[in-house]
C-alpha cells in the first residue's frame, strides 16, 4: 500500500519537479493529487506518464492525505501548513516560513536526518533556502574531518530561484535586448539579461540580505552552530543551477588532495576537478541533476588550514524539490509515518 501525496503549488518551477521526482525515483504512492491556486484549476500536469488535472488548495480536505509537499511561497505556507498538519498529513514545506521555528526540523537528509525525529511535534518539516542545501553537502563531510571554524560564500544564483515570473523575464529580457525593444525589469530590481544583481530578497538592518542571513542561519542549523559563516548572494543570468565560490578555514590541516577524496566518497556529491580547461562543472552542466557537483579544489594558502572550491547544483532539484522528496523519503525508509488507508483498514 503507498501513501497519499499532495503536491501544492503543482504548477510552478518547484511543484513540477517534485512531480517528476516522485515518479523518477518510484516513491511508494497510492494517489498523487497537484494543487494550486483558483487560477490553475484543471492545469494539466504530468506525473510520470500520467497526466493530472490541478486542483485548487482552498477548501480541500487533508484528512485521508498522507504527505503535504508544499512549495506555494511563505504567505501561503503560514496560513496552510498547520490547518494541514492539525488533519494528521506531515507536510514538507519548501519556503522559509517554518525553518527558523525551533519545534521544525530542518532537514538536509545526507547531512542531518536524524534531527527529522522532532517533526511530530508540529508535524511539519522544513526544507532550506536552495543555495543552503548544495553548501551544507559539501560542507558535512569537511567539518566531519577538520572541523569548520570559518566560511566566506559567494553566490551565483539563477533566476528559476525567483519562480516561473524570474525565468520568464530573463528570457524577455533577453529578447528585448536582441530586437531593441526597451527592457523593464519587473520581477527583480534591476535589468538581470546580460547583467547580474548583488541583492536576492529584502534588505536587513546590517545591510545584510534575507538570502544572506538565511545562508547563515540555515547552516547553523543543519550543521553546527559554531560554524561562522559570511555570506554575498548574487543573482545571475543563468536559468537553472545556482553555483557558489566557497573558501573554507578549519580548525586541523587540510590538503586539497584528501579533501578531495573525502568529497568523492560523499553522499550526494560528485567531484569534477581537473586542472585543465573544461575541467570543471559550470549551471548548464548541473541542470537536470540531482548531485551537489565540486570542483577547482585548492589550499588557500591566506589563511591558516584554509580551503577554496566551487560548488553547482541544480537549485530546482537538490535546492527543493528533490531535498523534499528525500525528506519523505527518510519518513518511509525509517518507519516514522504509515499510510491512513493502511491504519483504516
Ligand atoms: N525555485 C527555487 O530554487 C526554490 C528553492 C527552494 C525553495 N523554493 C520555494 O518554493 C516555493 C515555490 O517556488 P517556485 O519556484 O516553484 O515558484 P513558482 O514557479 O512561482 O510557483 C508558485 C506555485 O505556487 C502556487 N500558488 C501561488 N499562490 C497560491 C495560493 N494562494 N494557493 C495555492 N497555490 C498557490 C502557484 O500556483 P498558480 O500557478 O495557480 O499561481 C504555483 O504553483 C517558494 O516558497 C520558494 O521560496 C524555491
Amino acid at each position: 500500500m503507498g501513501y497519499k501525496v499532495a503536491v501544492v503549488g503543482a504548477t510552478g518551477n518547484v511543484g513540477r519537479e517534485m512531480l517528476d521526482i516522485l515518479a523518477e525515483r518510484g516513491f511508494p504512492v497510492s494517489e498523487v493529487v497537484p494543487l494550486a491556486s483558483s487560477r490553475s484549476l484543471g492545469t494539466e500536469v504530468s506525473f510520470g506518464d500520467k497526466t493530472l488535472k490541478t486542483k485548487v488548495l482552498d477548501n480541500y480536505d487533508f484528512s485521508d492525505v498522507d504527505i503535504c509537499l508544499m512549495s506555494a511561497g511563505g504567505d501561503v505556507s503560514k496560513a496552510w501548513s498547520p490547518k494541514i498538519a492539525a488533519q494528521g498529513c506531515v507536510v514538507i514545506d519548501n519556503s522559509s516560513a517554518w525553518r527558523y521555528d525551533a519545534e521544525v526540523p530542518l532537514i538536509v537528509p545526507e547531512v542531518n536526518a536524524d534531527a527529522i525525529v522532532g517533526f511530530t511535534k508540529k508535524n511539519i518539516i522544513a526544507n532550506p533556502n536552495c543555495s543552503t542545501a548544495q553548501l551544507v553537502v559539501a560542507l558535512k563531510p569537511l567539518h566531519d574531518e577538520y572541523q569548520i571554524k570559518r566560511v566566506v560564500v559567494s553566490t551565483y544564483q539563477s533566476v528559476s530561484g525567483a519562480g516561473k515570473e524570474g525565468m520568464d523575464e530573463l528570457f524577455e529580457q533577453t529578447r528585448a535586448v536582441f530586437v531593441t525593444d526597451p527592457v523593464e525589469p519587473k520581477k527583480f530590481p534591476k535589468r538581470i539579461a546580460f547583467n547580474l544583481i548583488p541583492h536576492i530578497d529584502v534588505f536587513m538592518e546590517d545591510g545584510f540580505t534575507k538570502e544572506e542571513w538565511k545562508m547563515m542561519a540555515e547552516t547553523k542549523k543543519i550543521l553546527d552552530p559554531k560554524i561562522k559563516l559570511t555570506a554575498t548572494c548574487v543573482r545571475v543570468p543563468v536559468f537553472i543551477s545556482h553555483s557558489e565560490s566557497v573558501n573554507v578555514e578549519f580548525a586541523k590541516p587540510v590538503t586539497a588532495d584528501e579533501a578531495r577524496d573525502i568529497l568523492r566518497e560523499a553522499p550526494g556529491v560528485l567531484v569534477i576537478d581537473k586542472h585543465e580547461p573544461g575541467g570543471y562543472i559550470t549551471p548548464h552542466e548541473a541542470a537536470g541533476e540531482d548531485a551537489t557537483y565540486i570542483s577547482r579544489i585548492r589550499e588557500d594558502n591566506t589563511v591558516e588550514n584554509g580551503l577554496a572550491f566551487w560548488c553547482v547544483s541544480d537549485n530546482l532539484r537538490k535546492g527543493a524539490a528533490l531535498n523534499a522528496v528525500q525528506i519523505a523519503e527518510v519518513l518511509v525508509n525509517r518507519k516514522l509515518i504509515k499510510p491512513k488507508a493502511e491504519k483504516a483498514a
